[in-house]
């Protein structure tokens, strides 16, 4: 499940300059049952299993004998919801554990005694935390100075500054009788910012109002 979104593109090239280091542990390493089992059957007869503590605490205790963590992450559906804030401010942290589990399926006591942080990619339901641990993933680390090619780029996203990204286009500048807009040839840069912002700001009125409400 993490193999290729960590092997490939942005993540990829962060991890080979050197400027991320992610690692993936698997919680079977660390039970100390015959069977390799995570998981047992709740108490009180809740339908599903849930991940035990014991295996979580072995593989958080051990990776913080090594090294001191900012945050310890759980990825869950009723954590606070992930955004551009928050993803500029994870960036900024040294070394962070990110927990996967799966909904309703976790001894709470891990998320009493571990967790630092609980993090929602949104209000819906994924079968486990990987996927939404990517997502994070994938949001802090190309936010990292260098990883990408073009460092404005990453600060001229949609959602940076609570607008959204105005139109790009590229050659041919006339593609079926579809035109790109006269502006942009124009090689006049201080109009072709204004013009970007007229963009950026109409389509957010019209397509997220709500994020100019947030100001
Ligand atoms: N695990 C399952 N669904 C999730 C979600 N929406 N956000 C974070 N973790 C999850």
């Amino acid at each position: 499940m993490f193999e290729s979104p960590l092997n490939c593109s942005i993540l990829k090239r962060a991890r080979d300059k050197g400027l991320a280091e992610i690692h993936v542990h698997n919680l079977r390493d660390y039970t100390i049952n015959k069977h390799r089992k995570v998981d047992d059957y709740p108490f009180g007869g809740e339908a599903g299993m849930v991940m035990g503590i014991q295996p979580i605490d072995a593989c958080i205790s051990a990776l913080k004998a090594e090294r001191d963590y900012d945050e310890v992450i759980f990825m869950t559906p009723d954590g606070a919801r992930f955004d551009q804030p928050m993803a500029n401010s994870l960036s900024l942290l040294n070394n962070i554990i990110i927990l996967c589990g799966h909904y309703k399926g976790i001894d709470y006591r891990v998320r009493e005694h571990f967790i630092t942080r609980e993090i929602s990619i949104g209000d819906y339901v994924l079968t486990g935390g990987e996927l939404p641990a990517l997502c994070v993933t994938d949001a802090l680390v190309r936010l990292i100075p260098g990883v990408i090619g073009d460092e404005q780029s990453a600060l001229s996203d949609s959602f940076q500054d609570n607008l959204l990204a105005p139109p790009v286009y590229t050659r041919p500048a006339e593609y079926n009788g579809w035109r790109v807009p006269d502006i942009l040839l124009s090689g006049h840069e201080a109009k072709i910012a204004e013009w970007r912002y007229e963009q950026a700001l109409e389509r957010t009125r019209r397509l997220r109002p709500d994020l100019l409400d947030e100001e």
